[in-house]
């Protein structure tokens, strides 16, 4: 056979040396649960990012649908037992958890806790060994337990680096972007919209105050609005009946934060995307809100700006659940 065939198309890896020059960094990007429903269309992705010059795809499951991405030229690498994890991780930039079961009708995130807390602890507990310094992207629910998991087992580690640590909430703020452009009538790419708080129900506080651009929305359209937000991942859950939750859109939005990621890394100012961290922005630890990247990871955690009362109302009512959850992530963490 001809193995020797040379590529016709250009490919992600050449477009990455072209733009990039001499000073484009070598990146790797590890994606753990590759194969599901997110982790497949997430990988392929990264695969035509620029800024990654090799891909880690690890799952339990075997990644046999990832193999013929393995085909082109930015090295792809399938990774299919826990004894190859290690190999997975090493020498990671930035690794992606998409790992665990997503939620069936009838339930909410924290249903997810009792099987992903253990799936978090173990994959960071390798992340702590095989690439410590690592910029981890969680995407596994329920994120407002799941990083603080992380936190814990990095911190029993030694590894703890809070600037490395983000839960992704870009869904929300894509959401919260997409239903207030449709109501104002603003084009959606040209809109932005902060989403705060964490990730489930309540917890996701999108402020549509500060939308751009500025619309004179009624009380009950912004409540309807924000309504939506915080049920956005209900409605997909409803919609799949049984067959899981948002996975094509969460593979777009978790690319979107990952890119924002490896350019902070890079180098590139000015990257700002709402993220759930480590936080001094309200009482509890861990917060989502505007996040500054950089090359170390968290360059500043922006403040919440001023807020409608609607939204200092809000604010308020999210923080005991909120609370409780940071704290059993922890709990589990440390007794686990
Ligand atoms: P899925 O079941 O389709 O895929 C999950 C994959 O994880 C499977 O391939 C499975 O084999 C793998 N996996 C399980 N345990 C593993 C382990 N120990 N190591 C490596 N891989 C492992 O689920 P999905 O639809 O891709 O959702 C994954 C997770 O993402 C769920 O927890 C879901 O709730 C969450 N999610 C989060 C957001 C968000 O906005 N943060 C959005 C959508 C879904
Ligand atoms: C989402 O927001 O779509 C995810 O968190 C998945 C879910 O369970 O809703």
């Amino acid at each position: 056979s001809s193995s020797a065939t040379p590529s016709l198309a250009p490919s992600a890896h050449t477009l990455r040396r072209s733009y990039g020059s001499e000073s484009t960094p070598e990146r790797k990007v590890a994606v753990l649960g590759a194969a599901g429903g997110i982790g497949q269309p997430l990988s392929l992705l990264m695969k035509l990012n620029p800024l990654v010059s090799r891909l880690s795809l690890y799952d339990i499951a075997g990644t046999p649908e990832l193999r013929p991405m393995s085909a082109t030229s930015t090295p792809v690498t399938g990774y299919a037992s826990e004894e190859q994890l290690g190999l997975a991780l090493e020498g990671s930039d930035v690794v992606i958890i998409p790992a665990g079961v997503p939620r069936k009708p009838g339930m909410t995130r924290d249903d997810l806790f009792n099987i992903n807390a253990g799936i978090v602890k173990s994959l960071c507990t390798a992340i702590a060994k095989f690439c410590p310094h690592a910029i981890v992207n969680m995407i596994s629910n329920p994120v407002n337990s799941t990083v603080p998991i992380a936190a814990e087992v990095f911190k029993k580690a030694g590894t703890y680096d809070e600037k490395k640590l983000f839960g992704v909430t870009t869904l929300d703020v894509l959401r919260a972007k997409t239903f207030y452009a449709g109501k104002a009538g603003s084009i959606p790419a040209a809109t932005n919209v902060p989403v705060v708080g964490g990730h489930a129900g309540i917890t996701i506080l999108p402020l549509f105050s500060q939308a751009t651009p500025a619309s004179n929305l009624s009380t009950e359209d912004i409540t309807a609005l924000t309504k939506r937000t915080q049920d956005g991942g209900t409605e997909v859950v409803e919609a799949k009946a049984g067959k899981g939750s948002a996975t094509l859109s969460m593979a777009y939005a978790g690319a979107i934060f990952a890119d924002a990621c490896l350019k902070g890394l890079n180098g590139v100012p000015d990257i700002v995307e709402c993220s759930f961290v480590q936080s001094s922005v309200t009482e509890l630890p861990f917060f989502a809100s505007k996040v500054r990247l950089g090359k170390n990871g968290v360059e500043e955690v922006l403040g919440l700006g001023p807020l409608s009362d609607y939204e200092k109302e809000g604010l308020e009512n999210l923080k005991p659940e909120l609370r409780a959850s940071i704290e059993k992530g922890i709990k589990f963490a440390r007794e686990n």
